[in-house]
């Protein structure tokens, strides 16, 4: 029979211990709201005692979330499970999650006890903890630098006291998947009630190995996990869950793992990751595991080659299954024939043999010049091929920002129209968030009127770099805006980031003009 392993998610306590991120009590709510729908079985969702705001978050999950435990973190102190307790009061299904170190280090440093009194004060803290509930859950905090044979007696203890869940937590993530899974596997022949509680783990990613070492604990007898999205939490994170669930999902053929599933939906992973990364403003990095945006992105020619033939061939999971909606084929300088060939037919052109013979020697000419290839660079050379050279129909005359401390971002713009040998200047004004937010809106504005255009497109990407150094270095802005579930890009350079941008804007809309006339759908009025 296979066994569950239950995933406590903890994004929002020690996830959202992570160096810059904060979060309001209504992002945390959506946040859990998401991680409900994802399946998670438990929901850590703050650390009440800690501030009035971490108070009102767990208090409003907790009133919100009905299919998940919630629980609230408290240190083996009265006040704190009193708090955790009162912000849980409206759960449905509560847990009282409490700690105490039993590290040498931290026992003789930061706390300045004695290992009696740590077992007093643990045991007191879960007897305590149990006249609000009984699930209680109970972490030795450095569980992986602590004395194996007192973390033992703690653990009987506080069983016997009425714990149900005993975390091992590598706290500082200094321990190694064989050394960790020895502990649990140690934990387990030692402790004799050991089978009246579920032994979970929190792992930390200091070494890169929290995840290596919650799969190491689950094949020697670990059945929660204690996770997050992205990997986001203290110092260098905690294990992620959307690596974690995959590898038990993936590897359901292997026979250390085969035993096991969780619960979550994995379709919902992906949404999960694009939800806390903006509310929370920490990005994923690119290639991160799962969820990174080059997870599933194929650039060498020999690999897109294997995919298009059989999307096995390099991938191990299907993009669709963590809700990443399909792998893509980036078109680089590494891009064959196939790949540029698969693309323009996307972009719904025909082109015989001896056509794509010609746009390929171009692409590669200009993939040699330019990292990455953008649909509107395919585009150009295949017109260039046809004969039909497309002009840029927009052009910055002069621009005016007001912006600072104290003052509305305004913009003032200048947008040349040119149509065949007929040109006029058109001029608006137009506030905004900032001075990037004021300048769009205004070409937005100018646009708008002359176009025949129903909705306006949405800018979904936005990245500003310096392309050279120092105090005068050029800024690179490259935006892309989706219109009827297409996107066109645009890029812009200026010493002044402004310019960049604006110039970034129109280039996305003049390529939104030349793609939309070719076919005809859309017309300029002057
Ligand atoms: O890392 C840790 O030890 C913790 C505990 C409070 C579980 O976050
Ligand atoms: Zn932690």
């Amino acid at each position: 029979m296979k066994e569950k392993i239950y995933i406590f998610d903890t994004t929002l306590r020690d996830g959202e211990q992570s160096p810059g991120a904060s979060l309001t009590s209504e992002q945390k709510l959506e946040i859990a709201l998401q991680l409900e729908k994802l399946g998670v079985d438990i929901i850590e969702a703050g650390f009440p005692i800690a501030s009035a705001d971490d108070f009102e978050g767990v208090s409003i999950v907790a009133k919100n979330i009905k299919d998940c435990e919630v629980a609230a973190l408290a240190r083996a102190r009265k006040e704190d499970i009193d708090s955790a307790a009162s912000a849980l009061k409206y759960a449905k299904n509560p847990r009282i999650h409490t700690f105490i170190a039993t590290s040498d280090i931290h026992i003789k440093y930061k706390l300045k006890m004695t290992k009696d009194e740590v077992l007093e004060t643990a045991v007191n803290a879960v007897k305590y903890a149990g006249k609000f509930t009984d699930n209680i859950e109970f972490s030795c905090e450095d569980a992986a630098r602590s004395d194996l044979d007192f973390m033992c007696k703690v653990i009987q203890e506080v069983i016997k006291s009425g714990a149900k869940v005993i975390n091992i937590p590598d706290t500082v993530g200094y321990s190694v998947p064989e050394e960790f899974g020895s502990l649990i596997k140690n934990i387990k022949n030692r402790v004799p009630n050991i089978d009246k509680a579920i032994i979970s783990v929190h792992c930390h990613n200091d070494l890169g190995l929290a995840v290596s070492n919650s799969i190491s604990a689950i094949i020697n007898g670990a059945r929660q996990v204690e996770c997050t999205i992205n990997g986001i939490g203290e110092r260098a994170g905690n294990a992620s869950l959307e690596e974690i669930v995959m590898i038990i999902k993936t590897k359901h053929n292997y026979e250390l793992l085969e035993n096991f599933y969780t619960d979550i939906k994995t379709k919902e992973i992906y949404p999960t990751s694009r939800l806390v990364s903006n509310l929370t403003g920490i990005v994923v990095q690119p290639n991160k595991a799962i969820v990174g945006r080059n997870a599933f992105r194929h650039e060498s020619g020999i690999h897109q080659d294997g995919v298009i033939k059989k999307r096995q061939t390099y991938e191990i999971i299907k993009p669709e299954d963590v809700g990443v909606p399909s792998s893509e084929l980036v078109l680089g300088k590494h891009s064959g024939r196939h790949a540029l060939e698969k693309r323009l037919t996307e972009l719904g052109y025909k082109i015989n043999k001896k056509l794509l013979d010609k746009i390929f020697i171009k692409f590669k000419q200009l993939a040699d010049k330019k990292k990455y290839i953008f649909d509107e660079d395919i585009v150009a050379i295949v017109n260039e091929e046809l004969g039909k050279k497309e002009k840029q129909q927009l052009e910055l005359k002069y621009f005016h920002i007001n912006s600072g401390s104290g003052v509305v971002p305004t913009a003032t713009i200048g947008l040349l129209v040119k149509i065949g040998a007929k040109t006029k200047i058109f001029r608006e004004v137009e506030f905004g968030d900032g001075p990037v937010d004021a300048a769009y809106k205004t070409i937005d504005k100018i646009l708008c009127n002359i176009l025949d255009i129903k909705s306006l497109p949405q800018l979904v990407d936005y990245q500003l770099k310096a392309i050279s150094s120092g105090k005068d270095a050029q800024g690179e802005v490259i935006v892309r805006f989706e219109y009827n579930n297409e996107i066109f890009s645009g890029r812009g350079i200026s010493t002044d980031v402004i310019e960049a941008s604006i110039k970034a804007y129109i280039s996305c809309w003049n390529n939104f003009l030349i793609r939309k006339s070719i076919d005809r759908k859309v017309k300029i009025q002057l």
